[in-house]
């Protein structure tokens, strides 16, 4: 029998964190034996936010190596980047015909930027359409996230439906998957750990930075446990000899941040090491990239002629 197909992506946007790993890349990576995968880089979906030719750039190949350094094997994971594949992006106009302003409207993301009064870019407003584009045209059975991208994903399925209501079965409906324990990883302060609330431990920082980041998170001492360490520090050692630990050094914040600092490394230093040495071969990742990208655009043009065929524009 044939595997499962699982298909997940990352934006560009900058250094990625301990909430992207433990939330989404190490699901990939997990999972990558078991199931038939597809694992991109979604820099359209960044160009939202980064409007920087350089940065753009660097922020890719970035991505790249975070993958490729967090242990994705392109000999069992089909790497590729969104830009490659011009279907994603063609698709998404056919999904924008099908849907209406006020159901993108009730997207979080776009409620979000709302309520900070921003002026909000077309591409922000339509961002759930590429993503279903995105998903959709690899067929998958799962898409292992965050739950910050369940609702995206509910958008994803209701667009499929509407499609295949509209037009004939076309696309399967996917699943989100998340990983309850992982479902939000909180940040220094307690809140889920993201970008812009500069809250993040980055996933390859260097010793000092790790250590810096551990001493900055906010102590609270009203409960039994410093909660945002332990909440930290449960992604990386057991709960059972946590609360073991945590019971023997009660009030000592600082030893336990210090254990804290050594566990965090023990699990990035291997990582940052392999990044450097991916680093040092740009040209053999974008080939990688590259050839990833050569495969995932066969099955997007097969599920786009399907596509073209069923709304009536395929005439030769
Ligand atoms: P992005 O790039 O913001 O985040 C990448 C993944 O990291 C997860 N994540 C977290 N998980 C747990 N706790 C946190 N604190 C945390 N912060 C981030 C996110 O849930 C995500 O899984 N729209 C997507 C990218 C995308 C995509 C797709 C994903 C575009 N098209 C198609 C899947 C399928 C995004 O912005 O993720």
């Amino acid at each position: 029998m044939s595997k499962k197909i699982l298909l997940s992506g990352v934006k560009p946007t900058g250094r990625p964190h301990l909430g992207n790993y433990f939330g989404a890349m190490k699901q990939f990576v997990d999972l990558s034996n078991d199931y038939d995968s597809y694992i991109f880089i979604a820099d359209y979906h960044a160009l939202n936010f980064i409007q920087n030719k350089e940065e753009m750039k660097e922020n890719i190949i970035g991505v790249l190596l975070d993958y490729l350094a967090v242990g994705l094997d392109p000999k069992k994971v089909t790497l590729y980047k969104q830009s490659d594949i011009s279907e994603h992006t063609e698709l998404t106009w056919i999904f924008d015909t099908l849907t209406t302003m006020p159901y993108l409207m009730r997207a979080h993301a776009f409620k979000d930027a709302e309520a900070k009064n921003k002026e909000i870019v077309i591409g922000t407003f339509n961002y759930p359409m590429l993503m279903a584009a995105d998903i959709l045209l690899y067929g998958p059975d799962v898409v292992p996230v965050g739950a910050d991208q369940k609702q995206h994903v509910e958008i994803t399925r209701d667009t499929a439906e509407k499609f295949n209501r509209i037009f004939g079965d076309t696309f399967k409906l996917p699943e989100p998957m998340i990983m309850k324990e992982v479902a939000v990883v909180p940040g220094t302060d307690g809140r889920k750990m993201s970008k812009s609330y500069n809250n993040t431990i980055p996933l390859f920082a260097e010793y000092e930075e790790i250590k810096k980041s551990v001493m900055g998170i906010v102590t609270d001492s009203s409960g039994e446990l410093p909660q945002n360490v332990y909440a930290i520090h449960k992604l990386v050692r057991s709960e059972d000899e946590l609360k073991k630990i945590y019971e023997e050094k009660k009030g000592s914040y600082k030893e336990i941040k210090e254990l804290l600092i050594e566990d965090l490394e023990k699990l990035i230093g291997p990582m940052r090491e392999r990044r450097k040495e991916f680093e040092k071969d740009i040209p053999k990742a974008l080939a990688i990239l590259k050839a990833g990208g050569e495969k995932a655009k066969k099955i997007a043009e097969a599920k786009m002629d399907e596509v073209r065929e069923k709304i009536g524009i395929n005439l030769y």
